[in-house]
C-alpha cells in the first residue's frame, strides 16, 4: 500500500505519494478534497508499461529529475565539469513542520547532491509555496543551469495560459495561449523583474477551475508548462540563470525563490483573492498593520527636473488644500540633476535648488499636515557624477567592454561589500537628518551588462539585503517599488515595500486594461494610481477629470500633476475625487475584489464581500446598443435583497439570484466614464 503526504487549506488539496527511496509523486493538486480522501492504488500500478519505453516507470514527481527515465523538463540542470549530471535522489527524508508545512529532503547520494524542498499549505490564504535549496556534497565545484522551485501538475483539461506581456508605459498586456503538446516557455533575462514579462500566470481549465503561480523574485526568471505523457501537464518556475552565474563550492548552498501557487473552482477570481491574502500576509506595515492608505501628491509629472522650492511651497499648499495627506518629492533634488544626463549616486541635496538642504520644504510639508516623501534611484551611478568620478569600478561592467548605458545611467555593482555598506550609510543619512517617512525607489534601467560571471542574482539579493537592512534601521519609513514604473512588480520585492507604481503611463484610458492585470496577482492597496494632466504626457490624450480620479479610485491613490494650476471646475472635481477615496479606501482596500466582463465593451470590479461592495463598472467606449446592457454580478446570494445605488440614486432592488443570473440594467454611460456603485444588502 501506498504512503501519502496530503496538505490541505479550506479551499485546495496537494497530495504526493511518498516513500524513502524517492522524490515524492504528484498525486493532487486541486480543489479541497475531503479530509482522509487519498488514492486507493500506488500511481504506478494504474500505469502499465507502454511499448517502447524503460522498465522503470517514472511518473511526475515534485521534483523531476535528469538522465534516469524522466524525459521531460527537469527541476534541475547541474554538473560539476561533465559529471553529476544525471540526478535520481535514493533519499527522500520528509519532516512535517506543523499541520501545513513539509520539507522533502532529496539526496543523491551518487551525484552528491541535496536538494530540499519546501512545501507549505496556508489554510489562511490557500496559497501553496514551494522553493527549493541545492547544497553541493561533491568535491568538486558544481556549475548550476535550472533550480526550479518545484514543479506544479496540471490537470488533463487544461486549456488556457493567461501570462502578461508588455513595456515601459504599457505594463500588464494581457496574453492568452492555448496549452497544446507544445512546450509553453516566458523568460525574462532583463536582470530585474522586467516590464514585458510578469513572473506569474493563471491556466484555466475545461471545468472552470483556474489554477495561478507566480515567483516572489525581482531578477531574471522563467517558466515552463509541458505536456506529459499521461495527459496532465508540469508547471515549473525558478531563476533564469545565465551561463556560470552560480558555481557552488563544496559543501556551499543555494536557495531559489518562493514560488506562490493556488487553485481555486470560482476560476481567476477565485485565484486572485488567494493571491491577495498571500500578498497582504507578505507585506510587512510599519506598526504591523496597514493604516489607511494616504492620498500622495508626486511631483513628477508637473515638475519634472524643475525644482524651484519657492513654487513647490505652493504646490504643497494647493496639495493639502485638496486633501492630499503624503507629498512625494520627485527626481531633480540632488546635486546638479537638471535632466536625465547626471549625478545618479551624488545623493545630496542640491545648494543651487535648496539653499538650506531639504529640512525646510520637507518641514514645510509636515507643518502642512503631509508626510514627506522622497525619490530615490540607489542602484544607479550615472558616468557623469562625483561618485563615478571616484569609483568608476563599482559600475557594473565586463572588462573590455564597452559601456552599455541606458538613460545615459550605469548599474552599481551592490554585492560589492563596500557599495553595499556605502549606499546604506548615505541613504540612512538621509533618513536620519530629514523628516522624511516615504521613499519612492526607483530603477531605470534593465541589467545588461551584469558582469562576468554574471551578478545578476547576487544584484537581486544585494538589493533585497539593503532594503532589509535599512527598514530594520527606519522601520517606520515606507518604500515604494518602482523601475520605470512596473519594470519591478513582483511578490519578491513585496515583501520589502509597501507600493507599486503601477507604469508611467497614467492615461487614464490606458491605465483600465494595466490595472485589471496587476490586480489578477496583487491586491490593489499597493497599486499605485495617479491622476495626472490632460492631455496625458505618455498618450497625448485628453480625458475629463471625473473619469482619471474614477480610474484611479480603487488603488492606492495619488495626484500627480501642478495642482496650483487647475481651473476652478477641476480643482472640484479632483478635491470631491479625493474626499470620495478617503470615504471608501477602507472597503476598496484589504477587501475581498472581483473583477468581470460585461457586454457593450464595459468593465466592472467589485471589492467588499458577498455582502456589501463597491461596484466600479468602467466604460471606455461609446455604447454600440440602443439599450443599455444589464450587468450580472455572479457573487451575489441567492435570497439576500441587494440595493444598488450610484450617487445616493437607488438604481435597482433585487434578490441575489436575479442579480447573478440576471442582472440590472445600467444607466446610461458616456464613453470614458467610470460608474461608481454601492451594492448592499
Ligand atoms: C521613472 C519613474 C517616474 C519618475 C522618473 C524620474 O521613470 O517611473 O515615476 O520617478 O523615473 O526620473
Amino acid at each position: 500500500m501506498a504512503d501519502f503526504a496530503v496538505l490541505h487549506s479550506p479551499a485546495c488539496t496537494a497530495i504526493w505519494e511518498v516513500s524513502a527511496s524517492e522524490a515524492p509523486l504528484w498525486r493532487y493538486w486541486g480543489p479541497r478534497l475531503p479530509d482522509g480522501v487519498v488514492p486507493d492504488t500506488g500511481l504506478r500500478e494504474t500505469r502499465p508499461e507502454p511499448s517502447f519505453s524503460l522498465h522503470h516507470d517514472q511518473p511526475l514527481s515534485l521534483f523531476p529529475g535528469f538522465g534516469m527515465a524522466w524525459f521531460g523538463q527537469s527541476a534541475l540542470l547541474a554538473h560539476r565539469a561533465g559529471m553529476a549530471s544525471a540526478f535520481d535522489p535514493g533519499e527522500c527524508r520528509i519532516e512535517r513542520n506543523g499541520a501545513h508545512a513539509l520539507s522533502f529532503r532529496l539526496d543523491d547520494r551518487v551525484a552528491r547532491i541535496m536538494v530540499e524542498i519546501r512545501a507549505s499549505l496556508d489554510p489562511a490564504t490557500d496559497v501553496l509555496t514551494l522553493s527549493a535549496s541545492l547544497e553541493n556534497r561533491g568535491d568538486g565545484a558544481l556549475d548550476v543551469q535550472w533550480l526550479a522551485a518545484g514543479c506544479l501538475p496540471l490537470p488533463e483539461d487544461a486549456e488556457t495560459v493567461h501570462s502578461f506581456a508588455g513595456r515601459h508605459n504599457h505594463e500588464f498586456v494581457p496574453v492568452a495561449d492555448a496549452l497544446s503538446r507544445s512546450l509553453w516557455r516566458r523568460e525574462n533575462r532583463r536582470g530585474l523583474t522586467s516590464h514585458d514579462c510578469f513572473p506569474g500566470a493563471i491556466v484555466t481549465c475545461g471545468d472552470g477551475t483556474a489554477y495561478g503561480a507566480q515567483l516572489a523574485w525581482s531578477g531574471n526568471h522563467a517558466q515552463t508548462i509541458e505536456w506529459l505523457d499521461d495527459g496532465r501537464r508540469q508547471w515549473q518556475a525558478g531563476e533564469w540563470l545565465a551561463p556560470g552565474e552560480v558555481r557552488l563550492e563544496p559543501g556551499e548552498r543555494m536557495a531559489g525563490p518562493e514560488w506562490l501557487a493556488t487553485v481555486s473552482s470560482e476560476g481567476i477570481n477565485g485565484v486572485s483573492h488567494a493571491f491577495h491574502r498571500a500578498l497582504r500576509a507578505r507585506i510587512a506595515w510599519p506598526g504591523g498593520a496597514m493604516r489607511p492608505r494616504p492620498v500622495h501628491l508626486n511631483t513628477w509629472e508637473g515638475f519634472y527636473f524643475a525644482h524651484d522650492e519657492a513654487a513647490l511651497r505652493e504646490l504643497a499648499e494647493a496639495a493639502a488644500a485638496l486633501g492630499v495627506e503624503r507629498f512625494v518629492l520627485d527626481d531633480g533634488w540632488f546635486a546638479g540633476r537638471d535632466d536625465d544626463k547626471s549625478s545618479l549616486g551624488d545623493w545630496r541635496a542640491d545648494p543651487r535648488k535648496y539653499p538650506q538642504g531639504l529640512g525646510p520644504l520637507a518641514r514645510h510639508v509636515t507643518a502642512l499636515g503631509m508626510e514627506f516623501g522622497l525619490w530615490v534611484e540607489p542602484e544607479m551611478i550615472s558616468r557623469d557624477s562625483d561618485l563615478y568620478r571616484a569609483h568608476p569600478d563599482w559600475a557594473l561592467h565586463i572588462p573590455g567592454r564597452p559601456l552599455l548605458e541606458a538613460r545615459n545611467q550605469l548599474v552599481l555593482d551592490l554585492a560589492r561589500p563596500e557599495v553595499g555598506a556605502w549606499l546604506f550609510e548615505v541613504l540612512a543619512g538621509l533618513l536620519a537628518d530629514t523628516p522624511i517617512a516615504y521613499l519612492k525607489w526607483d530603477h531605470n534601467r534593465d541589467l545588461a551588462h551584469a558582469g562576468e560571471p554574471a551578478r545578476h542574482r547576487r544584484q537581486v539579493l544585494a538589493v533585497y539585503g539593503l532594503l532589509d537592512r535599512l527598514r530594520a534601521a527606519f522601520p517606520s519609513v515606507e518604500i515604494e517599488a518602482c523601475a520605470g514604473g512596473g519594470g519591478r512588480i513582483d511578490a519578491g520585492i513585496a515583501a520589502r515595500t509597501h507600493r507599486f507604481w503601477t507604469s508611467d503611463c497614467i492615461d487614464a484610458v490606458s491605465r483600465v486594461a494595466m490595472q485589471r492585470g496587476f490586480l489578477r496577482f496583487l491586491p490593489p492597496e499597493i497599486m499605485g494610481c495617479h491622476i495626472g494632466a490632460s492631455p496625458a504626457h505618455a498618450t497625448g490624450r485628453q480625458q475629463a477629470m471625473a473619469f482619471r480620479c474614477g480610474v484611479a479610485l480603487p488603488g492606492h491613490f495619488g495626484v500627480e500633476l501642478d495642482a496650483r494650476h487647475l481651473d476652478a471646475t477641476d480643482r472640484e472635481t479632483l478635491a470631491a475625487g479625493i474626499a470620495r477615496y478617503k470615504a471608501l479606501r477602507d472597503r476598496l482596500h484589504g477587501t475581498r475584489v472581483w473583477q468581470g466582463e460585461a457586454p457593450d465593451g464595459l468593465v466592472w470590479q467589485a471589492h467588499g464581500s458577498e455582502a456589501a461592495m463597491v461596484l466600479l463598472v468602467t466604460r471606455t467606449d461609446a455604447t454600440s446598443q440602443r439599450h443599455q446592457p444589464h450587468l450580472r454580478l455572479p457573487m451575489a446570494q441567492p435570497g439576500r435583497s441587494y440595493t444598488i445605488t450610484a450617487d445616493d440614486r437607488v438604481l435597482a432592488t433585487m434578490d441575489g439570484a436575479w442579480l447573478a443570473r440576471a442582472g440590472f440594467a445600467l444607466p446610461p454611460m458616456a464613453a470614458e466614464t467610470v460608474l461608481v456603485c454601492e451594492v448592499i444588502s
